[in-house]
């Protein structure tokens, strides 16, 4: 938790203002033991209006982490044509194959030891060391979730290799194969691919959303297909091997596909991404954060709460009656804590919510369970939207909980009175 703690501090100082002028961005958070204390001070601390006026034609209502990320995924878009043709590999998923990137070198997946190199004395006397790899420490890529955008779109969200990212180019690309070999040809996809850096902080992994647009509709006679990924090494990680790997990201049936999802109505006003939960959550907390935003968001409005392993049975039981009455989805991602990324791979977990729902909501809110939004008296949540539709994104002012407000009893003890784990005190 230490390490978490100022890692997020560092990015709530200067790394954020440096990267969004509109926001100045620091935690909301109150380590009052008293809920009630912090929403008192909220209501003075935070103000919308006040910012209207400062910021009339960029508004923001208040930021997290989050909301940054995927502000700048939207900039940051690097874009990949590939033309080469590839023959179609067999259609059984995870087969592995290697085109070599030298002509002269012969293709081997896993140089064994018959293979192996060993030292000789060259011609001109040097000892010819030679270097024998095996295994790979890091998969080539951990899909979450694959989702059509649209009649020639899709987005696949997972993770990669962060060195493979960082420091070479591995490329991507997608291939339809239609599920009735007699209808058509399978196509390939131009992608373009996006990256999110996640501020340097993931280690082993970082998240990759790529995407994969097909010069024409896909499954337009809705027979069936299915979507692979062809995800290439192309010499990263080693310089001889352009290593490929194609597996099945998408399987629809015959008749699955419903485009008029992609044109009606959406079925809530807002829905919420929530960051992955984690650690000794106090239930208590959840408890009133999901009451005073069911309220505050309304009728038509939906909370999509991920579990990396913070929902024990008292949160549950919490949550349990709003899963009920419709409100809450609660997705099990503990699974991810195997592959090491930034923050419980958070960038991965809300991109593959935004894509998941976007055709769901009116509009979607990514923040955490530790910030309230507040709007100030004579607003509601419509009104403030309404007055934002011609925007397809903003993002929030963030007040900080005073410290002054903790109570002195508490010094010291402030993560076992405040509900989450990332969270800790600031002085305003
Ligand atoms: C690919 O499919 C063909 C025909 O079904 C089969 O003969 C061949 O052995 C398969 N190759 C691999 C590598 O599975
Ligand atoms: C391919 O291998 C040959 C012989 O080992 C070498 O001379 C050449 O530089 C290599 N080319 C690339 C692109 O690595
Ligand atoms: C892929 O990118 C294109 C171009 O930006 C966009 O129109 C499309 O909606 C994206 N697809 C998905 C599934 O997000
Ligand atoms: C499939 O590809 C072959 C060879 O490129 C072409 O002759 C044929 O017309 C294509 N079939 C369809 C249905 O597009
Ligand atoms: C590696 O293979 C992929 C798929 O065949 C191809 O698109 C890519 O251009 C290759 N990379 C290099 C550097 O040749
Ligand atoms: C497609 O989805 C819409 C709602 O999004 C539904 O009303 C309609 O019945 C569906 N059509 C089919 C053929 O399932």
């Amino acid at each position: 938790m230490g390490k978490e703690r100022s890692e997020k501090e560092k990015v709530g100082g200067g790394e954020h203002n440096k990267r969004n002028m509109f926001v100045s961005c620091v935690v909301m958070n109150s380590c009052a033991a008293e809920l009630k204390l912090a929403l008192t001070a909220l209501l003075v601390l935070c103000s919308i209006a006040t910012l209207f006026q400062i910021l009339p034609s960029r508004f923001a209502i208040s930021a997290s982490d989050l909301r940054f990320c995927i502000s700048r995924i939207t900039t940051t878009t690097t874009t990949t044509t590939t033309t080469t043709s590839i023959a179609p590999l067999n259609s059984s998923s995870s087969t592995t194959s290697i085109a070599p990137l030298n002509s002269s070198t012969t293709a081997s997946l896993t140089p064994s030891p018959p293979s192996a190199q060993k030292e000789q004395v060259a011609a001109n006397g040097a000892i010819k060391r030679g270097f024998n790899p095996y295994g790979s420490a890091a998969y080539n890529f951990i899909t979450m979730g694959a989702y059509r955008g649209g009649s020639d779109t899709f987005a696949i969200i997972g993770l990669a290799s962060k060195p493979l990212l960082l420091y070479s180019k591995p490329t991507y690309q997608c291939e339809w194969v239609p599920e009735s070999s007699s209808a058509s040809n399978s196509t390939f996809s131009t992608v373009s691919y996006r990256i999110l850096p996640d501020w340097g902080y993931g280690r082993v992994y970082t998240v990759v959303v790529v995407n994969c647009t097909f010069s024409e509709a896909v499954n337009g006679e809705n027979s069936g297909g299915k979507l692979f990924l062809e995800a290439s090494t192309s010499g990263g990680g080693d310089k001889n091997f352009n290593i490929t790997d194609r597996f099945e990201v998408l399987n629809e049936s015959p008749g699955d596909l419903n485009m008029t999802l992609f044109s009606s109505k959406p079925k809530y006003d807002y829905l919420y991404c929530g960051s992955p939960l984690y650690g000794g959550l106090s239930p208590q907390r959840v408890r009133e954060w999901i009451a005073y935003h069911v309220r505050l968001f309304g009728e038509r409005s939906h909370f999509v709460i991920h579990d990396a392993g913070g929902v024990h049975e008292e949160v549950l039981e919490v949550l349990k009656p709003w899963m009920e009455l419709g409100y809450v989805t609660l997705q099990d991602i503990k699974e991810q804590e195997r592959f090491d990324g930034y923050y419980h791979n958070q960038f991965m977990v809300v991109n593959d919510c935004l894509h998941r729902y976007k055709f769901a909501a009116k509009w979607m809110f990514f923040f955490d369970v530790d910030e309230y939004i507040y709007l100030p008296p004579k607003n509601t949540i419509k009104s403030v939207l309404d007055s934002l539709s011609d925007y397809t994104q903003f993002t929030f002012e963030q007040m900080p909980m005073s410290s002054k407000l903790c109570l002195s009893a508490d010094y010291g003890r402030y993560y076992r009175k405040w509900g989450y784990g990332e969270s800790w005190c600031t002085e305003t």
